[in-house]
């Protein structure tokens, strides 16, 4: 949990003197925090106990100018992982469950883009009176999350439900949080199924030196990597792409690492594991000279050159095989003849789970189109998708190995 950033919430109970604890637990994990406190907060526990345990400054006001430029409200509201109200009042869940935005606190639980997590305490009447009761009800609706509160005695002298969590309870709550993705999609937002995940693409030929000036080559263009790599970013994952030398341009939204060789392919994947999901759709290749020409080759009486190739590295097998071996692997299979046959002998001796085979003979015009006809190839079986767009094979790609993701965690 280290590096995550926590916005902090202190509201007026009294019980947020155990938030002051419950920052040094935070802190003490690596992660940051901002404490936000309310005006009856502020009659529990001073600005400076929470300004000198976060080590920043404490946001107490919506109408400061000089907070605002420093940094505005919906500024604050997004720049954390996670949103946590401890303790969370009465006054506050009503406030959350009914929109209101009339102060700084109410107003960042509803600009923040980030899931919120709150440790109610209160008076136990309070807890159990209906409209808290209701208050609770919708909030959990929204999506909001609750740890505690728990059973006990409270500084009122009654006994009963409403007592805050302790602590440490709070912090492993706030660590189960972190645990998934924590940004709220706009209602109505195109749905994200990889959130939270890790996809490293390579796209595109390699170009393997024969010279300083040639060098063997093929025709992959990069369209159908590249489009792979621009779905999974749309669909919420953190992207890396590989790229050999194409001239299309780098993806949206994806980290590109340009790369010529396919030791140099390899070298810039093995750097960007662990990863959730691997798929190889670049067309490396197999062989490259095995002894490195420092000068250009001249016409000679000898006659044309003998190039001695020897085998490049096997991006696909190593990933397979590796340590870092990511959740799902993916390979294409570009083949001129017995195009599914091949790809169920590449599955097997390559390790995948998946092969996405395609006819590249030069009749059909898929290296370097813009269409794509492919073969999904696995233990389950083949599955054939009509032509298509090579940004719709890339998008129903994604939806798929999301799918298969989610149907693999949710089987085990
Ligand atoms: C001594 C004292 C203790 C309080 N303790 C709590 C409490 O534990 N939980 C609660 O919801 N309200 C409690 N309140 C009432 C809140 O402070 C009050 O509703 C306030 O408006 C909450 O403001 P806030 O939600 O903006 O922090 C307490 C009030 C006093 C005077």
């Amino acid at each position: 949990m280290t590096g995550k950033r926590i916005l902090l919430i202190v509201g007026g109970g009294i019980a947020a003197y155990k938030s002051l604890d419950l920052v040094r637990r935070l802190r003490e994990r690596g992660m940051s925090v901002r404490a936000v406190l309310t005006q009856a907060g502020a009659e529990f526990v001073t600005p400076l106990s929470l300004a000198s345990l976060t080590g920043q400054e404490v946001h107490q006001e919506l109408f400061s100018l000089t907070a605002e430029a420093r940094m505005g409200h919906i500024e604050l509201s997004r720049d954390a992982d996670l949103v946590v109200i401890a303790p969370a009042t009465a006054d506050l869940l009503a406030k959350a469950a009914q929109g209101l935005a009339n102060d700084l606190a109410s107003t960042l639980l509803l600009a923040t883009d980030k899931r919120v997590l709150a440790a109610p305490s209160m008076n136990l009447r309070m807890w159990l009176h209906p409209a808290t009761r209701r208050n609770v009800e919708t909030l959990r609706g929204d999506g909001m999350l609750f740890v505690g509160p728990g059973d006990g005695a409270m500084a009122c002298g009654e006994f009963g439900p409403g007592r805050m969590s302790e602590p440490l309870e709070i912090v492993a709550a706030v660590e189960a949080a972190l645990k998934g993705d924590t940004t709220i999609p706009l209602p109505g937002a195109k749905p994200r199924p990889l959130a939270g995940r890790r996809v490293i693409v390579t796209s595109g030929p390699t170009h393997e030196p024969i010279d300083p000036v040639r060098y063997i080559a093929n025709r992959s263009s990069g369209k159908q990597g590249h489009a792979i790599a621009e779905a999974a970013a749309q669909a919420g994952a953190e992207v890396v792409l590989v790229s050999g030398p194409v001239t299309v341009p780098d993806p949206a939204g994806v980290k590109t690492v340009h790369v010529e060789t396919a030791r140099e392919m390899l070298q810039a994947v093995e750097a960007a594991l662990p990863a959730d999901v691997y798929v190889g759709a670049a067309a490396v290749a197999d062989w490259r000279v095995g002894s490195e020409v420092v000068e250009k080759l001249k016409k000679g009486p000898s006659g044309p050159p003998s190039l001695g190739l020897v085998e490049n590295p096997d991006i696909l097998a190593t990933v397979a095989r590796h340590a870092k071996r990511p959740g799902l692997v993916v390979g294409f299979a570009a083949e001129t003849q017995k195009v599914i046959d091949h790809a169920q002998a590449k599955l097997m001796r390559k390790a995948c789970d998946l092969i996405v085979a395609n006819d590249v003979s030069p009749a059909t015009g898929v290296m370097g189109g813009d269409a794509n006809t492919v073969h999904l190839v696995s233990k389950a079986g083949v599955e054939t998708w009509p032509t298509l767009p090579k940004p719709e094979v890339a998008q129903k790609l994604i939806a798929h190995l999301a799918a298969l993701i989610h149907a693999k965690e949710g089987g085990a």
